[in-house]
């Protein structure tokens, strides 16, 4: 704690220089946070991000490469998307080979390397780990399928029918049509619950836990901080069940759990589960299972409040949010490189976020829509800082998706969700600055168009403009870092008569911060009850300025079209 120097004298008028020392007037810090709780995450594949080497893939070498850009962000770490050996038939998330680097994007060592410079810059690198199923291109699987007998036999899921575990949903609505696929070889079905080159991992098989925690031993010795872990909820099959969320599945996030926790602590686990609050939260255990959730049923609705233009959607879910054990933390996120999953919400709602944010059926895909943050908010800024607001102050830990910290936006004439996945937009010159190949040479098509083209949107022109969505990025993560209570603090919603407008207070140790985002296209006026704050004054956490002291009435404040305030709240 550090120690009050001296007063201030008129306390309406304080300046800027004085703020520094009202931020630390009194405060009583807790201890210190985990590092995943008070990160800045950001999302890449090191094959969108640079090419070094000309050869029109995105590589570690390019992507060490840009890390002084992602430090000057001010993102804390990054997590990357499966970059091992893999037919590529779902962009790595079918794996080969859970122990090397795929060689389009480099070698073991240059990985090692993009490692060593994450590190020393400060950045943790989260990896991907699929631990649901493999490619069928992964020699388990072709021991697994050349005869009923092999001792791999048993790594997959068999079935003379396909008729066993009826009723399991298919995920990969759009391509499949069935959870079992007939192997030609052997002669029997096998169980996916994604593509049907994507054969699940038989999980009651011992060897097959013991082998995939010893794929995750390889990367924690190399010194990854964590892992994201992919499609947890269905790593284990019961006939009559859903086949998700299983206890058995619990048991088997638990004993990987166990063994991070006795050999490599201070390492992090991230859940991907695609599921309801209450199903979500037993990925928590009792502080023994998962460090993080995606919040996935949060999201669609943060869209959806802001086109009712009301915080019910938002608030709703959040009261559904059970409370999380200590040192645990919800991951947010507005977009990732899937597409905007509608598997968390009702069939109305569905409908509704269709018809307002994909009319045109080309975006939709299997239950969610193929689009990017900017496309999706037509471009608006207002829009987009409203949201990234909501993303960076409402309770976990933020994800930004690579490109849209400069508003890139999307192709959805590309297939599946490729439209989300093309180049970093460097500059405006040779293919964006993204790779020095021939253009049709390139993984994938780069944006063109006048209005999200990489001629118009691009990092070099946005670095030299203050007022550029870059710099308007980079702003807001400073700010967020200021405050530990916005990835550790509690959260407790105020219910003003205008519900266009989403207030919250956020609270840790002596800390409170006030919140208050107008989801409306109009300018709205808010009366909020702050009573039990009486005395205190707010200073507006972007321009430092001091508001109006709270007195005993409602406290009137006034939005702009899609404004947000983020105010601390200091007795003095
Ligand atoms: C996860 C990934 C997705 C992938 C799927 C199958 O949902 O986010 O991209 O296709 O798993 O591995």
């Amino acid at each position: 704690m550090k120690l009050l120097r001296s007063k201030p004298r008129h306390p309406p008028f304080v300046g800027f220089a004085d703020f520094y020392f009202l931020g630390s007037l009194n405060l009583v810090m807790p201890q210190t946070a985990p590092w995943y709780q008070d990160a800045i995450i950001y999302q890449v594949h090191a094959r969108t991000f640079y090419d070094s080497n000309g050869d029109g893939v995105g590589d570690f070498r390019g992507l060490a490469q840009k890390l002084d850009y992602l430090q000057d962000l001010g993102i804390t770490a990054i997590w990357l998307m499966p970059f091992f050996p893999s037919p590529l038939r779902d962009d790595g998330y079918d794996i080969a080979d859970y122990r090397s680097v795929h060689r389009n994007y480099g070698t073991l060592e240059d990985f090692k390397s993009f490692l060593d410079a994450a590190h020393q810059r400060g950045i943790r690198v989260i990896i991907e780990m699929v631990l649901n199923h493999t490619s069928d291109q992964h020699p388990w699987f072709q021991e697994s399928r050349s005869s009923r007998d092999n001792p791999k036999r048993d790594w997959y899921v068999w079935s003379e029918t396909d008729t066993r575990y009826r009723g399991v949903r298919i995920i990969f609505l759009d391509t499949e049509l069935s959870n079992w696929a007939w192997d030609p070889v052997s002669k029997e079905y096998y169980w996916h619950r994604f593509f049907s080159h994507q054969p699940d991992l038989n999980y009651d098989n011992p060897a097959v836990r013991e082998e995939m925690w010893n794929v995750m031993k390889f990367w924690l010795d190399m010194g990854v901080d964590g892992f994201r872990l992919d499609a947890v909820p269905y790593l284990v099959e019961r006939e009559g069940t859903s086949c998700e969320n299983l206890p058995e599945t619990h048991a088997v996030l638990k004993e990987l759990r166990a063994k991070l926790d006795q050999q490599f602590p201070g390492k992090m686990l991230l859940a991907e589960a695609n599921q309801w609050p209450a199903d979500l939260r037993p990925y928590f255990g009792n502080g023994d299972e998962f460090h993080m959730a995606f919040h996935f049923p949060l999201m669609p609705r943060m869209f959806m409040g802001l086109k009712l233009e009301d915080r019910k959607p938002i608030t709703e879910i959040l009261q559904q949010t059970p409370a999380i054990p200590d040192g645990c933390q919800w991951c947010l996120f507005l977009r990732n490189h899937d597409e905007l999953t509608l598997e968390m919400v009702t069939d109305m709602e569905r409908d509704y976020m269709y018809d307002e944010y994909a009319r045109d059926k080309n975006m939709r895909l299997n239950l969610g829509i193929r689009r990017r943050l900017a496309p999706l908010l037509d471009n608006d800024r207002r829009r987009i800082e409203l949201m990234n607001g909501m993303l960076m102050s409402l309770p976990g830990t933020p994800i930004i998706y690579y490109g849209d910290e400069i508003g890139m936006g999307d192709n959805v004439n590309l297939g599946d969700r490729n439209g989300v996945r093309t180049p970093m937009q460097w500059d405006g010159g040779w293919n964006g600055g993204f790779s020095a190949a021939d253009p049709e040479s390139l993984y994938s098509p780069l944006m063109l168009n006048p209005v999200y083209g990489f001629q118009a949107v691009n990092v070099h022109s946005q670095k030299r403009f203050e007022h550029s969505l870059l710099s308007w990025m980079k702003r807001i993560i400073k700010v967020r870092k200021s405050a530990p209570v916005f990835g550790s603090g509690s959260i407790e919603f105020l219910y003003p008569a205008n519900h266009r407008v989403l207030a919250y207070i956020r609270q840790l140790g002596n800390e409170t911060v006030l919140i208050v985002n107008n989801l409306s296209s109009a300018a709205q006026a808010v009366e909020l009850d702050l009573k039990r704050y009486k005395g205190n004054i707010l200073i507006e956490m972007f321009g430092r300025n001091i508001f109006p002291r709270i007195g005993d009435l409602p406290y009137l404040l006034t939005l702009g079209s899609y404004q947000f305030y983020w105010f601390r709240l200091r007795r003095i």
